[in-house]
């Protein structure tokens, strides 16, 4: 590896350099250590959220047993399959162990996020990862305040931590600062928070910690870490400063992270922690068929390709998914293209609705909207009566039911459907692959989901180490391998 310190030539460097004690003993010694000392985890890595439950319960169970962060998948799942993750996770694991729930904004049913927001809280769920926001919302503000207190210090303490990820400066912006004193107004007018909370919402910042997400699997407006990272970290001190905040806000950095130096550089650019996604899909522990893993542990670097979002379909939202051994890219491309082309159904030649009907959907247009009112009748009236009025907004919907179609396909594994899968992954896992030709991790069914993090974690301490080794001085000792250290005993 290029060592770029030694491009500096030193005349104290060459030969003869006697060996030191390495700058990164291992893994656990990168990033902020608050951040291991606040979520009692061994390193600063997060395993995130994987919509429909890829991020399973077995895959936190493995996760926290080996003493790591990561959130349970809860996007696109009902309100009970949620409640029973949690219920099966508080009973496996101890109190105190980390992991969380995914909080994903709906910005279609806003009433789904209060109704996470109660079960979050019935439940005693202390730790969520916020995504998707664009503006933060009542729901959210609740779940984080709520629990609010003063400790004998003086410092605010909050029982609910928050984990926002995002890409955006002016979202960044809202979770570097306290809540909105307008919305912290009304829900303590409301009663839903209490006077004191509301007061005291004023002092820290709405987030614990913010994951800055550069180009990723899934949905992904494909920012660059390098400019993205710093600029966050850097807006955090314009914002405490602002805003007199005590609590520092850790910055961590997600988006194509699936090799040591990866990692490595993340930690350069200033991450406190870092957090991953694509390569975890590709693990005994994700909640994904075999048939979805098998295609993964194939993909090379320039596999991947952008396709429509289904959940924000018509606003042009893109996700990053699987291109290799999938026509899904494609055919979700041309079912946004015919959208934004037509204002009905009924505008598109006969021709292509007999080939999406046969060879995409496997039903008729007419199954599909019957299946999608049935839901909608159920779950939000308002929008199928909107949609019955409203013939684009009926197509929306109809196509939009071919991306739940296609991610449900993925999962069930159907060897016969896989040209429709819908597999959300970035090059982190191509990255991955290829760091992991030619060893027992080659084979996807070796790969345990906390294995991988500690080898990233202390392959990226070795990288630094190698980097911060004066050309020509003997290796830091001790020499060769890192010791793990001890995981927790449950
Ligand atoms: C299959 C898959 C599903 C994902 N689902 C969600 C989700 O439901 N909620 C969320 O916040 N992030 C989701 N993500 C994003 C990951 O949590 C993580 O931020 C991202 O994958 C990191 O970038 P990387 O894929 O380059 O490692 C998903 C990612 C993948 C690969």
């Amino acid at each position: 590896m290029t060592n770029w310190l030694a491009a500096t030539p030193s005349p104290a460097a060459p030969s003869g350099v006697p060996a030191a004690a390495s700058p990164f003993p291992d893994g656990a010694s990168l990033g902020d250590p608050g951040f291991q000392a606040a979520h009692g985890v061994r390193l600063n890595y997060v395993v995130g959220a994987m919509v429909k439950a890829i991020a399973s319960e077995p895959m936190l169970e493995a996760l926290a047993r080996r003493g790591l962060l990561g959130f349970f998948g809860a996007g696109g799942c009902t309100l009970p399959r949620i409640a029973e993750a949690i219920d099966r996770l508080q009973s496996t694991l101890p109190p105190t162990a980390p992991w969380g729930v995914n909080f994903l904004h709906n910005f279609v049913l806003p009433a789904q996020e209060e109704a996470l927001t109660d079960l979050l809280l019935a439940r005693r769920v202390t730790r969520i990862e916020a995504s998707a926001f664009v503006q933060v919302t009542p729901a959210l503000l609740r779940y984080r305040l709520t629990g609010l207190t003063r400790a004998a210090d003086g410092q605010v303490t909050a029982r609910h931590r928050l984990l926002a990820k995002l890409s955006r400066p002016e979202v960044a912006r809202q979770f570097l600062a306290p809540a909105p004193a307008a919305m912290v107004a009304e829900l303590a007018a409301a009663g839903r928070i209490t006077p004191d909370e509301a007061r005291l919402a004023a002092e820290i910042p709405l987030a614990d910690d913010i994951c800055a997400e550069a180009d990723s699997g899934g949905h992904t407006d494909r920012r660059v870490a390098f400019t993205l990272v710093p600029h966050i970290a850097s807006l955090r001190d314009e914002l405490a400063a602002e805003h007199r905040l005590r609590q520092r806000v850790r910055i961590g950095a997600a988006g194509g992270l699936g090799t040591p130096q990866a990692i490595a550089a993340a930690f350069v650019l200033g991450a406190d922690f870092v957090m991953t996604g694509s390569i975890n899909q590709c693990t005994p522990e994700a909640g994904t068929s075999d048939a979805v893993k098998d295609l993964l542990a194939r993909a090379d670097l320039a596999d991947t390709d952008m396709a429509p979002a289904g959940d924000m379909f018509e606003i042009g939202a893109k996700v990053q998914v699987l291109r290799r051994g999938t026509l899904f890219p494609g055919r979700a491309q041309r079912l946004y293209e015919l959208y934004t082309r037509h204002d009905s159904l009924d505008d598109i030649p006969a021709a292509t609705l007999a080939e999406i009907e046969n060879r995409w959907f496997g039903r008729s247009i007419d199954a599909v909207w019957q299946e999608t009112a049935s839901y909608y009748r159920r779950a939000a009236p308002q929008e199928l009566a909107t949609a019955e009025a409203n013939p684009k907004k009926r197509m929306a919907m109809v196509f939009r039911w071919y991306f739940i179609h296609t991610n449900r396909l993925a999962i069930d594994g159907d060897p016969s459907q896989r040209v429709n899968f819908q597999i959300h992954c970035g090059p982190a896992m191509g990255a991955l692959n290829r760091w992991l030709k030619g060893t027992p991790l080659e084979d996807w069914k070796q790969r345990n989901v906390a294995t991988l993090a500690e080898k990233l974690m202390h392959g990226a301490a070795e990288t630094l180490n190698d980097m911060l080794r004066p050309r020509g001085s003997a290796p830091w000792t001790p020499a060769g391998g890192i010791e793990f250290p001890r995981a927790p005993s449950f």
